[in-house]
């Protein structure tokens, strides 16, 4: 069987289920949140949340005062959740349903580029090929990354999709030499379902 990540699938899962009760979901996604603070960036900082869907790093990001942010996801229904939650706030946010290996981003543009449980469904090398041809179009020549992937620990499936799992090492191959690793962690995750998955959070920053 051919497990390609389409808009469908995802569609389907946030329309079937409540944002709190999907597999990945997080009342706040801590880790980012802090190792994005720790950039101290400017406010006026483009950042993209790449895969986005419902989650609340957008609330908490527009809580910061970050006055530049783009929320990219396959799935309308999730970008219309975040939209509702965020009420009037949502108008200062950038939407975009978009599939992240096809959408063509601005050169050049974002000094962070968030990815939490995105990538790791790129079961193919040519998608991630275009993931990483993506990045490294829009990201500045400094910019910042910051991904969660499952690690090599967890699952090998996550919303009935196959993933990919990653070690430090591993991602920093697919990325190449124009990324150093600064730090990475991994962090234990349980879904609303009790289900215990390893995530790997890596900030890798661009060198070239
Ligand atoms: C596991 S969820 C993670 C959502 C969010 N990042 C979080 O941590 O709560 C994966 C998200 O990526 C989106 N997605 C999957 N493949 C994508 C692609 N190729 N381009 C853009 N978004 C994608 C899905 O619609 C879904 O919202």
């Amino acid at each position: 069987m051919n497990h390609v990540t389409t808009p469908e699938h995802w569609e389907k899962v946030y329309q079937t289920n409540p944002p709190d009760k999907v597999g990945w979901y997080k009342p706040r996604l801590e880790t980012s949140l802090r190792w994005i603070r720790a950039l101290s960036l400017d406010k006026d900082s483009p950042i993209i949340d790449v895969g986005g869907g419902a989650s609340t790093l957008v609330d908490d990001l527009l809580a910061d005062g970050y006055r530049s942010i783009t929320v990219l996801d396959l799935s309308r229904t999730a970008l219309a959740l975040a939209k509702k939650r965020l009420g009037e706030r949502a108008a200062s946010v950038t939407w975009l349903e978009a599939d992240i290996t096809s959408v063509d981003l601005p050169a050049c543009h974002y000094d962070l580029w968030h990815d939490r449980a995105v990538f790791h469904f790129l079961t193919h090398p040519r998608q991630r090929k275009r993931y990483v041809d993506n990045l490294l179009k829009a990201l500045t020549p400094s910019g910042h990354l910051i991904i969660a992937t499952f690690s090599p620990e967890a699952p090998p499936s996550c919303s009935g999709l196959p993933v990919e799992r990653y070690s430090a090492d591993k991602l920093q191959r697919i990325l190449g030499s124009e990324f150093r690793l600064k730090k990475s962690v991994e962090e234990l995750h349980i879904t609303p379902g009790g289900v215990e998955q390893m995530y790997l959070y890596c900030h890798f920053q661009r060198t070239a």
